[in-house]
């Protein structure tokens, strides 16, 4: 079992100035000091007080919609059949080419504005809806626009490498090349803080990723990889062997995989959620992963097409229904794992002074009953950087 360091009768003090927290410990040795300044109180007797939430992998940034889809995966068409008959990524590129800068960011605000709701605190967004120099860039900037407007830390990252878009498919070789050109412009204007690629059959190879990253590498943005996904295509041993910070998906990931991450500090991130909604139906081997000794996190993957799914709650469930993950271990991987995810565990990601004051609490008194109850929104307060953004169930600000 994760230890979560739990504080029976524990108490937090947050400086809101700095928006970090100042003392986490137990009530009865809180400096009384603390409180006779000016300071509000939240009382959160019979409750779970715990770090908030890290979604690490999303595409919030996206226009159109593929509800159709959703209905068509039901009555039995596969992702890829899907994709390969003109819908999937491709659809949404269409949509969101079209879409303004404005329309993308106000979609995108109100959709952060649920995660937030639902207890996120940190939210990474990715590109990849764009797959051209226009486009790319406006989704790069509205991640940028999110961060500056938004109370949560919002990452950035590069995902030209998404699908070779279909006005380039006769010239793969010349698309890899633009992902690179434009992978370094992107890393040098500051519009992402990592690069993703998506290797599978549907997307791009281990020689074209690899070519990629010769350029990535060079440059300051840390490496994500959706990889191995639908089958074992090798790419997670060879992500780790590159420094990914991350592989995720995982949902065919070999023995040779998992040894590869159990060996190293790149995080499984696991997205159940995608699964589900995909209906996919073939979950992530979890258990022999944590067994096998993975550090795993688990996100939302949030996007149009295979996981239109706003709840990190949620996303537990299916951990647990799953996957046979066990709440400890669903806490541990959507916050303290998440943040190493993301390359931020030295000051986000658990309650210890210092670190920044993201924090959740819990409408009940034990945390097992979070990825319990389904369907029943349980985060209570939601605290961003010492700033309460939802307070008693209520939202505090327009996001
Ligand atoms: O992470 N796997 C690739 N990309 C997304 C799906 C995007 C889409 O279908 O629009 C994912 O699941
Ligand atoms: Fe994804």
């Amino acid at each position: 079992m994760s230890d979560l360091g739990l504080i029976e009768n524990g108490a937090l003090g947050i400086d809101v100035a700095s928006g970090t927290i100042e003392y986490a410990g137990r009530y009865a040795s809180l400096d009384r000091a603390l409180l006779s300044g000016k300071c509000i109180t939240i009382d959160a007797s019979g409750r779970v007080v715990m770090p908030g939430f890290i979604d690490s992998h999303t595409h919030l940034v996206f226009g159109g919609s593929r509800a159709g889809e959703f209905y068509r995966r039901a009555r039995g068409e596969s992702y890829q059949e899907i994709s390969s008959s003109g819908g999937g990524i491709i659809k949404t590129v269409a949509a969101t080419r079209q879409a303004s800068e404005e329309e993308l960011f106000s979609a995108a605000s109100s959709r952060l504005a649920q995660l937030i709701c639902n207890g996120t605190c940190t939210v990474e967004t990715k590109s990849g809806y764009g797959l051209d120099v226009p486009s790319e860039l406006k989704i790069l900037s509205v991640n940028r626009r999110l961060q500056a407007t938004a109370p949560v830390t919002v990452f950035s990252t590069y995902l030209g490498a998404h699908l070779v878009p279909v006005e380039r498919r006769d010239d793969r070789d010349g698309y890899v090349d633009f992902v690179i050109d434009q992978l370094r412009e992107v890393a040098q204007a500051g519009l992402a803080d990592f690069y993703d690629i998506f290797v599978d059959p549907l997307a791009f190879t281990l020689p074209e990723a690899q070519r990629i990253v010769a350029a990535g590498s060079e440059t300051h943005l840390g490496l994500k990889l959706h990889a191995d996904e639908f089958g074992d295509d090798g790419t997670t041993a060879w992500g780790v062997a590159a420094g990914a910070l991350s592989c995720d998906h995982l949902g065919g990931i070999g023995e040779a995989g998992i040894a590869a991450l159990a060996a190293s500090n790149t995080v499984a991130t696991l997205l159940p959620a995608t699964m589900f909604f995909s209906s996919h139906g073939v979950y992530a081997p979890a258990r022999r992963m944590i067994e096998g000794g993975c550090a795993i996190a688990l996100a939302t993957d949030l996007n149009p097409g295979s996981s239109l799914i706003y709840s990190i709650p949620l996303t537990m469930t299916l951990a647990v229904l799953e996957m046979a993950m066990s709440a400890e271990e669903c806490i541990v991987a959507a916050t303290i794992n998440a943040a190493h995810a993301l390359g931020i565990a030295d000051h986000t990601g658990s309650l210890e002074p210092g670190k920044r004051a993201d924090v959740i609490v819990i409408d009940a008194p034990h945390y097992e009953e979070l990825p319990y109850q389904v369907g029943r929104d349980l985060i209570r307060d939601v605290i961003i950087g010492g700033r309460v953004i939802k307070s008693n169930g209520q939202m505090q600000l327009p996001c």
